[in-house]
């Protein structure tokens, strides 16, 4: 994946906030997941953390088999301690080893096209968590490889090791910690999948949208949504939800267009 080859389509959808329990609320998981396919998302972010694997069990039965142009991402390497223990960072070549395979037997699929390691985990030596990422592609278990909360030096440290295909960092206009990775990602061609990119929510109430949002004629979340568009060609917001109505207004988000003076207000 590179930004070139996402640049049809360029809103996706988290699907961390899908419920998978009780039956009536896991039904209503998956229509929100099939009306994101319908409406055309390019790509849904899961985990293994979502539910130990429940998440990616429930976006297989809502989307197998799934269309072409569908890219589905799992992100491994957060782990429990036991059965009914805590999650914790979990890199271990071994831990990363088995949650692909679980990845793969719970989605359905014969290849995990981006693969994310979730953390690079402190305990572990980072080339040894990226070069069994490495080892997983040419075992062909995996094409893309992406990184998630990173920094600038650690991706670097990353790239020397195989081809990054993604990062996905905190980011929005808000919350903007992750410039300095946004623009290295930027300069490598390399996907930015921002994780929070309406703030929670939050970014439906900023009087800064809002008000960019009344001359577009758009809502204060679409304008959220492109603001981070317009910030950067390599930008695949991936923005949750449990509703229809709010996934289809995120994925309008991508007719939104801002001004430049419009995207510098809401900068600010
Ligand atoms: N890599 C990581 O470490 C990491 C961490 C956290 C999340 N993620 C991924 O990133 C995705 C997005 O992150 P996030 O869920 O933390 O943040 P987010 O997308 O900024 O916010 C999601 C929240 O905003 C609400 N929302 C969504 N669209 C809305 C709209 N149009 N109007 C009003 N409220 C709206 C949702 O509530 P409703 O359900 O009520 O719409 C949900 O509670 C997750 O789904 C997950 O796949 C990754």
């Amino acid at each position: 994946m590179t930004s070139t080859s996402l640049a049809v389509r360029r809103i996706g959808f988290g699907a961390m906030h899908l419920p998978t329990t009780p039956a009536a609320a896991r039904e209503n998981a998956k229509a929100v997941a099939r009306r994101a396919v319908e409406l055309g998302v390019p790509l849904i972010d899961t985990a293994h953390l979502y539910g130990g694997g429940a998440n990616e069990e429930l976006l297989a039965e809502a989307l197998h088999p799934y269309p072409d142009g569908l890219l589905i991402t799992t992100k491994v390497g957060v782990a429990r301690t036991g059965p009914d223990g805590e999650w914790r960072l979990d890199g271990r070549p071994d831990v990363l080893r088995d949650q692909v395979d679980q990845a793969l037997r719970r989605l359905r699929l014969d290849r995990i096209e981006l693969l994310q390691l979730h953390r690079i985990d402190p305990e572990i030596p980072l080339a040894d968590q990226v070069g069994t990422l490495r080892d997983l592609r040419e075992q062909g278990k995996v094409n893309l490889i992406g990184l998630s909360e990173v920094t600038v030096e650690q991706l670097d440290q990353a790239r020397d090791i195989v081809e990054i295909a993604s990062v996905q960092n905190r980011y929005n206009a808000l919350d903007r910690e992750h410039e300095p990775v946004l623009d290295a990602c930027e300069r490598a061609g390399i996907a930015f999948l921002p994780w929070r990119p309406v703030a929670a929510g939050a970014t439906g109430t900023n009087p800064a949208f809002a008000a960019v949002a009344a001359e577009t004629g758009a809502t204060a979340t679409q304008v959220a949504l492109a603001w981070l568009l317009h910030r950067s060609p390599v930008m695949l917001p991936i923005p949750g939800t449990a509703r229809i109505g709010h996934m289809e207004e995120n994925l309008a988000a991508e007719r939104v267009r801002l001004t430049e003076a419009q995207f510098q207000r809401c900068g600010r």
